[in-house]
């Protein structure tokens, strides 16, 4: 079995039989972080964005967990004393508890500090049997068809709070390229600007014959 328990915004922990990941783990200076315990083995990281890099740094420090991301990104990272592992956009990425994909993302990634941060990505994981893809912050794209298409996502997590990235019009399309049965909202209602509401996105998601699942910070979900 596999949980996924949303910790807000667009953190997310991922616990299979016996193995635990963080993905874009921004609890401190998060308004609607939920607590949420930070022992992983992995942290995967979309982007380099203070609400997405987050206590990524801090954590692996703390845990000795390893951070994965983009090159440029894990490069930081590492200078910042982080355990980092440097990876790239397509290559399959082999973990202790599966795999994973970087995958394309329409967006920017700087570093808090300023420093270029890489190419922005999507993360596709792949743990007990389950495929989980995680769209960072991105507009609408049409790899999502493509990724759709190849890998088959059971599970996407989607923005929908617009400004920053796309918004619930664009998360519907982007749900039907990619194929996937169940979508969780992401990245809304954290800051003004991003403000969305998730129940018209669900009703949204119904009428094109899938199941969305909102998520509350610190609930989850097995699937
Ligand atoms: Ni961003
Ligand atoms: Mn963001």
């Amino acid at each position: 079995m596999v949980k996924i328990t949303f910790i807000g915004h667009s953190a997310f922990k991922i616990t299979g039989e016996n193995h635990s990941i963080l993905i874009d783990p921004f609890i401190s200076g998060n308004p609607v972080s939920a607590f949420s315990d930070l022992k992983a083995d992995d942290i995967l990281v979309t982007h380099a964005h203070s609400d997405h890099l987050g206590d990524s740094i801090e954590i692996s420090k703390k845990t000795g967990a390893r951070i994965t991301a983009i090159f440029e990104l894990a490069n930081y990272c590492g200078e910042k004393g982080a355990k980092a592992r440097g990876i790239n956009i397509g290559g399959k990425v082999p973990f202790s508890w599966g795999s994973a994909y970087w995958l394309p993302a329409a967006h920017s990634s700087g570093t808090p500090d300023g420093k270029y941060g890489g190419v922005p990505s999507s993360i596709l994981v792949n743990i007990g049997g389950k495929s989980i893809y995680h769209a960072g912050d991105t507009g609408l794209h049409y790899d999502m068809k493509m990724i759709g298409e190849f890998y088959k996502p059971e599970i996407a997590l989607l923005p929908i709070g617009g400004f920053y990235t796309m918004g619930i019009n664009e998360a519907v399309k982007a749900a039907q390229w990619l194929e996937s049965k169940k979508i969780i909202p992401m990245h809304y209602n954290t800051f003004p600007p991003i403000k969305a509401d998730p129940e018209e996105f669900k009703a949204e998601i119904e009428t094109i014959g899938k199941e969305c699942v909102i998520l509350k910070p610190g609930e989850s979900i097995d699937i």
